[in-house]
């Protein structure tokens, strides 16, 4: 499968986080420990954006109902909760990253 570039490392690093388009797809990139990750930007729960969400270690935390997603491996670290109520929470995809230079490559 082919890779396509998707973002420069320099603009990831200086807003640490950032929304692109592959395939059709919203993914969230993020920066941990000064590497990049990709995930599904679709909060597996019920669909916030992640975006909108806070970078907590290698976690995503879901800014609609808390769930704290794994940016490295899409597991699911805490689930979703409505009223004290702990909510099924799938976990979520992740994708490859290739950096050349400058660039960000995503399959
Ligand atoms: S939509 Fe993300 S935790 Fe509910």
């Amino acid at each position: 499968m082919a890779w396509t570039k998707v973002a420069s490392l320099k603009a990831l690093k200086a807003q640490q986080k950032m929304k692109v388009e592959y395939q059709g797809v919203s993914v969230l990139l993020a920066m941990v420990h000064n590497k990049p990750y990709a995930i599904n930007n679709q909060c597996p729960h019920m669909k916030a954006s992640l975006y909108e969400g806070t970078i907590e270690d290698e976690c995503v935390v879901c800014k609609a109902h808390g769930a704290k997603i794994n940016l490295t491996n899409g597991l699911i670290e805490r689930k979703a909760k409505i009223l004290f109520i702990s909510m099924p929470t799938k976990k979520t995809k992740t994708y490859m990253l290739k950096v050349e230079g400058d660039e960000i490559s995503i399959q």
